[in-house]
């Protein structure tokens, strides 16, 4: 879609994002969000329809986070530009690679990532919670 712009998201925009986050309670993590500064959001005439955010753990890897896109607005592109600035954000950061947990694989793989890099998969361990 032509007229949406993807940038970073400012102070005072957590409110706006929490609610896009909250249109998806079955995919998303609610809590424990990355901060503002981590977070790029897709504005369409004033309204934002979308965000994601980029948390950094270290210069060897990061995670895309909290990727939503307004339910009117899917299939217009949207992820993929936010995805694209998170990616642009790592390589002008000079980290080396960027990770995403997500039900939504094939979505992911049209932005180059993959299950299997270099002989290598990612395996997850659940910490029981006590
Ligand atoms: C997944 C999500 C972010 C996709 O956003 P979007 O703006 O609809 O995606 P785009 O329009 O940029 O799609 C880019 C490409 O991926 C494809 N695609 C989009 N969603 C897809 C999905 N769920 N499964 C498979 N392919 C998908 C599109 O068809 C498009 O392919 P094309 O270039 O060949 O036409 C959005 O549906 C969403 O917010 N989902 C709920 C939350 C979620 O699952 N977040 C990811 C967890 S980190």
């Amino acid at each position: 879609m032509t007229d949406v712009i993807v940038r970073p998201a400012v102070q005072g925009e957590m409110p706006v994002i929490r609610r896009l986050i909250r249109e998806y309670p079955n995919l998303l993590m609610q809590s424990d969000l990355p901060r503002i500064q981590s977070y790029f959001v897709a504005e369409h005439q004033g309204r934002i329809v979308g965000c994601c955010a980029l948390q950094i753990y270290s210069l060897r890897l990061a995670e895309i986070r909290s990727l939503a896109v307004a339910t009117d607005f899917v299939r217009h592109g949207v992820g993929r530009s936010l995805v694209d600035a998170c990616q642009r954000r790592a390589e002008e950061r000079g980290i080396k690679q960027v990770m995403a947990v997500t039900s939504s694989p094939e979505f992911f793989e049209k932005n180059g990532f993959s299950t299997f890099k270099r002989e290598r998969i990612a395996l997850f361990f659940d910490v029981p919670q006590g």
